[in-house]
């Protein structure tokens, strides 16, 4: 199960299919997550072309909505038949499990769904003076992830070094995705809480979320290579 997922963050379709012709050789086709901005800049089609090039895709659009809302967008993504989707935690139980019923095909099967925790970028201090959350924040990500289990949801969106802590609440099969990843000889970017392939996999991580380290390395089938050997 475990496997590293490259995100293609690119502007549009053009340059997400220049980048994804480097691999055209590679023994591996890389398990691909497309994000807000080449979804909405370049369309469902660029999902279809991925997915017609035989990638895995991880359609990344943290759904939050009224339930109804998302149940129906869910159906809508579930037919564009990508391999795992999400939505944030904070839109609540009701509204995770409404995501899933969307979800759903008529035959049983769907993708993989996950819930967004805590986006990495908030900080305990700004959820206590923006969002009044006044407590600490491993709390608040346990709880959205037990919610998010309860649900009926595969896993979470979380730092790696939230993996374990996810794991303990919901169970080792509970799926932990994690990005914040950095190879051990690289710049950090903008990412604070980072870590190695390899200690992601040694602390539980499932899946882990790569971009920059492999989208703007001089070889990036190497550096995507790099990662599979550290993590796989
Ligand atoms: O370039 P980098 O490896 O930092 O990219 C990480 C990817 O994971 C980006 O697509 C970013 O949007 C996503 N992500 C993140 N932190 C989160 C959730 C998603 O970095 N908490």
């Amino acid at each position: 199960m475990r496997d590293v997922i490259v995100a293609c963050d690119f502007g549009s379709a053009a340059e997400a299919l220049a980048f994804l012709d480097k691999f055209a050789g590679c023994e591996r086709k890389p398990f691909v997550k497309i994000g807000m901005e080449l979804f909405y800049g370049a369309g469902p089609d660029i999902v279809r072309e991925i997915k017609r090039r035989g990638h895995r895709i991880f359609l990344d659009l943290k759904l939050h909505d009224i339930p109804n809302t998302v149940r129906k967008t869910m159906k809508v993504l579930s037919s564009l038949d990508v391999d795992m989707t999400n939505v944030h935690a904070a839109g609540t139980v009701e509204m995770m499990k409404a995501a899933l019923e969307g979800l759903t095909r008529p035959d049983g099967t769907r993708p993989l769904l996950i819930a967004v925790t805590q986006l990495t970028s908030t900080s305990e201090e700004r959820m206590k003076t923006d969002l009044l959350i006044d407590v600490p924040i491993a709390d608040v990500i346990a709880h959205y992830a037990s919610n998010a289990c309860a649900a009926g949801l595969d896993g979470v969106v979380c730092s790696p070094l939230e993996a374990s802590v996810v794991k303990a609440k919901c169970g080792s099969g509970f799926l932990a995705v994690t990005p914040g990843i950095r190879f051990a000889d690289a710049a950090a970017d903008d990412q604070v809480r980072i870590t190695t392939p390899a200690r992601a996999r040694e602390i539980g991580s499932d899946f882990i979320v790569v971009g920059r380290p492999i989208t703007a390395a001089p070889d990036p089938v190497a550096a995507y290579l790099r990662c599979v050997e550290e993590f796989i």
